[in-house]
C-alpha cells in the first residue's frame, strides 16, 4: 500500500514524540511492505517563528492533498502573551476546522499491569474500558469572541450549534457504541444550556435508529464525577467540544498519564488527522523524556481507521502492550519495579518489537 503522510511536529514534546511515530512507521512499512512517504510541515509556535502565522496556507494545502496527517503538539510559554489570532493553538482549531474533522474518537483504556501507575484504586481503575467521542468543529472554540467591551472588565464567548452539526457526531456515537459493548452516555448540560437542551432533543430523536443501543443521558458534572469513582460504567460516551476536552483529560487518571492517550479526528469521508490528547509539555520538553506511546498508538489508529490496515494497527498496540508489560515506562509513568527509560529507547523497544514479530 502507497499512502502519503503529512508529519507536523508543532512545539515541545510534539517535535520529540513525533518521531517515534515516523520510526513506528517506517517499520511497519518494511515488515508489511507498505509504502509511506512522509512530508513534514509547521504549525502553532514553529509556523508563528518561521511564517508569522499558526497555520500557513501550505500547510493546510498540504494536510488536504494527504492520505492522512500526523500532529504532534502546539503551544508553549513563549506565544502565551501573544494576540488570540497570533497563537499557537490557533493553528490547531484553524485546521481542524480547514480539514472538517468534526468527530474526535479518544479511546481509553487501563493496560493491565499498569493499573498501579493510576492514583485511583485498582479495583476501581480494573476493567475500565472507554471511548470518547468528542465534537470537535464546534461550540465554544468556535464562537465569536466579543471585543472586551466596559474598559476591558467585560468579555463574551459564544457557544452555538446547528442541529446538523449535533445530529452527525451523535449519530458517530450511537454507531461506535454499536461496534463496541451497545452502551451510549450522553454528557450535556441540559439543565442549564440551550445548547445542551438540542443536543439531548437529537440524541433523544436519534435513538429509534439504533434500537441495539442502550442510551443515558448524564449531566457533565456528574459524567466528571462518575468517571473516576464507576469508570467501568462507561462504553461510549458522546459530548460537546469543551466537555470532551476536560473529560478526556480526566480520563486519562485511569491510565496512569496523558502520555498513553492517543486520538483520531475523522472527516465524514475518512480522512483523519491523528495527534495524541496531550500538549507540548512545555514542563519536560528537550529533555528527551516524553513518553511517546499517546503519539505511536495515534500512528496506529491512524493504520486502522484511515488505511484500513487492522493487523498493522493491531501489531503496534500489541508491542505498545508488551514493552509496558515487561516492566519498561517513562517517568511520567509510577510504576514500581520498573525499568526507567526515555523517548527514544522506549522507541526503539517497539519498533525492535515489532521486526520480531514479523520475523517468527
Ligand atoms: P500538557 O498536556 O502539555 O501537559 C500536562 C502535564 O502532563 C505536564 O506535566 C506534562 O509534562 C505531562 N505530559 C503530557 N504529555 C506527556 C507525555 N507524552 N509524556 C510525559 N508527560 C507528559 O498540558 P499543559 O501543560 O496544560 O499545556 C502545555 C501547552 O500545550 C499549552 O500551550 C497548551 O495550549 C498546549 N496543548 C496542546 C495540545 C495539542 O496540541 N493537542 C493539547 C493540550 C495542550
Ligand atoms: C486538545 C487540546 C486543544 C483543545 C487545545 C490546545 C486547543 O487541549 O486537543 O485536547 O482544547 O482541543
Ligand atoms: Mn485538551
Amino acid at each position: 500500500m502507497k499512502k502519503r503522510i503529512v508529519l507536523l511536529p508543532g512545539d515541545g514534546i510534539g517535535k520529540e514524540v513525533i518521531h517515534s511515530a515516523k520510526d513506528v512507521l517506517q517499520a511497519i512499512a518494511e515488515e508489511y511492505n507498505h509504502s509511506f512517504c512522509f512530508e513534514t510541515h509547521e504549525i502553532g509556535g514553529a509556523a508563528i517563528d518561521l511564517y508569522g502565522t499558526p497555520l500557513p496556507e501550505t500547510t493546510v494545502d498540504a494536510c488536504k492533498q494527504a492520505d492522512a496527517v500526523l500532529l504532534g503538539a502546539v503551544g508553549g510559554p513563549k506565544w502565551d502573551n501573544n494576540p488570540s489570532h497570533l497563537r499557537p493553538e490557533k493553528g490547531l482549531l484553524g485546521i481542524r476546522k480547514a480539514l472538517d474533522l468534526f468527530a474526535n474518537l479518544r479511546p481509553i483504556k487501563g493496560f493491565k499491569n499498569l493499573l498501579h501507575a493510576s492514583p485511583l484504586k485498582e479495583e476501581v481503575v480494573s476493567g475500565s474500558d472507554l471511548l470518547i467521542v468528542r465534537e470537535l468543529t464546534g461550540g465554544l472554540y468556535f464562537g465569536t469572541p466579543s471585543e472586551r467591551r466596559d474598559n476591558g472588565n467585560t468579555v463574551v464567548d459564544t457557544l452555538s450549534y446547528t442541529r446538523k452539526e449535533i445530529e452527525r457526531i451523535v449519530d458517530k456515537g450511537f454507531q461506535a457504541a454499536q461496534q463496541r459493548r451497545g452502551h451510549l452516555t450522553s454528557v450535556d448540560k441540559a439543565n442549564v444550556l440551550e445548547s445542551s437542551k438540542l443536543w439531548r432533543e437529537v440524541v433523544e430523536e436519534k435513538k429509534a435508529q439504533y434500537p441495539d443501543v442502550a442510551v443515558e443521558h448524564v449531566l457533565v458534572d456528574a459524567a466528571a464525577m462518575k468517571l473516576i469513582t464507576n469508570p467501568t460504567h462507561f462504553d461510549v460516551i458522546v459530548t460537546e467540544n469543551l466537555f470532551g476536552d476536560i473529560l478526556s483529560d480526566e480520563a486519562s487518571v485511569l491510565t496512569g498519564s496523558l502520555g498513553m492517550l492517543p486520538s483520531a479526528s475523522l472527516r465524514e469521508d475518512g480522512l483523519g488527522l491523528y495527534e495524541p490528547v496531550h500538549g507540548s509539555a512545555p514542563d519536560i520538553a528537550g529533555k528527551g523524556v516524553a513518553n511517546p506511546v499517546a503519539m505511536i498508538l495515534s500512528a496506529a489508529l491512524m493504520l486502522r481507521y484511515s488505511f484500513q490496515l487492522e493487523d498493522e494497527a493491531k501489531v503496534i498496540e500489541d508491542a505498545v502492550q508488551s514493552i509496558l508489560d515487561t516492566g519498561f515506562h517513562t517517568g511520567d509513568l509510577q510504576v514500581a519495579n520498573g525499568r526507567l527509560v526515555g523517548t527514544a529507547e522506549m522507541t526503539k523497544l517497539i519498533v525492535d518489537y515489532i521486526k520480531s514479530q514479523n520475523a517468527s
